[in-house]
């Protein structure tokens, strides 16, 4: 006598069900290898904005390269279940003409950069940051080359008292010497600095970001910094601390 197999409700739709869970599976995984570069700097965002809010450090974001707005829109994601999200004014900075001519250390240091990389329209850029859900009113746009842009009187100008965090994501050296110089006066205990392209130079902290940094902080023994998280493939984070001059 065969034995008698009986098929529950469950296991039918079970079977019948299969190709389309295998299906969506498989969507998922392609989309999250796809993705998993920009899941890991929304991960870093998301740690930092809880780390502002989380140990009151009050303050401005800056954010010095942001073509298209991408990391403005993901940071702003990742701010915005914070109560201190509706105090933060947003400070961003780009020539919106793209990268500058690598020139003195940056000349020829990296195989991807070129002049006018990342070049973007600022009205694309600001019809982006408003479609991703950005408060345009709480966004100040300073548009131009940061050798030329990033002045003392800008800073009077400027309503900045004090940085919760800034991202540095302008690639080059040479771009990255302005840029931290800008910042010291709004550095605090607390303030967390990103540097986007840490990585970029084969890992050589004799380039790039990290060697700006590197010279940066020889000049500020009153600021130390602690590394914190990393993601993807090229950036690293850094909790600051002021001394007392
Ligand atoms: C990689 S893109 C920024 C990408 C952006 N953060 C994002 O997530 O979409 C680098 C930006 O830095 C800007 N940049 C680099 N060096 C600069 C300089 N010296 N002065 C002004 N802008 C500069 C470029 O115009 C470019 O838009």
């Amino acid at each position: 006598m065969g034995v008698k197999i009986t098929q529950t409700p469950g296991k039918i739709a079970h079977r019948a069900f299969a190709p389309l869970s295998r299906w969506i599976s498989q969507r998922a995984f392609r989309w999250r290898r796809r993705h998993r570069e920009y899941l890991s700097r929304q991960w870093l965002f998301d740690t930092i904005a809880g780390f502002v809010a989380g140990g009151k450090v009050e303050g401005s974001y800056l954010e010095f390269g942001c073509a298209w707005g991408s990391s403005l829109i993901d940071m702003n994601d990742a701010m915005r279940p914070y109560r201190e999200h509706d105090k933060t004014n947003f400070f961003i900075f780009d020539s919106f003409e793209g990268l500058p001519a690598p020139a003195g250390l940056d000349a020829g240091e990296h195989v991807r950069y070129e002049a006018g990389q990342f070049a973007c329209d600022l009205d694309l850029d600001q019809c982006n940051v408003r479609r991703g859900g950005v408060d345009l009113a709480r966004v100040q746009c300073i548009k131009g080359w940061y050798d030329k842009t990033l002045t003392p009187q800008l800073k009077q100008e400027l309503p900045i008292e004090k940085a919760a965090i800034v991202l540095i994501d302008c690639d080059l050296y040479e771009s990255t010497v302005p840029v931290l110089d800008f910042i010291t006066d709004y550095i605090q205990t607390g303030t967390v600095l990103i540097f986007d392209d840490w990585y970029s130079y084969k890992g050589r902290t004799d380039l790039g970001e990290a060697l700006a940094f590197t010279q940066w902080r020889a000049k500020h023994p009153n600021i130390q910094a602690t590394e914190y998280h990393k993601a993807g493939r090229t950036m690293i984070s850094f909790i600051m601390q002021v001394e007392a001059a």
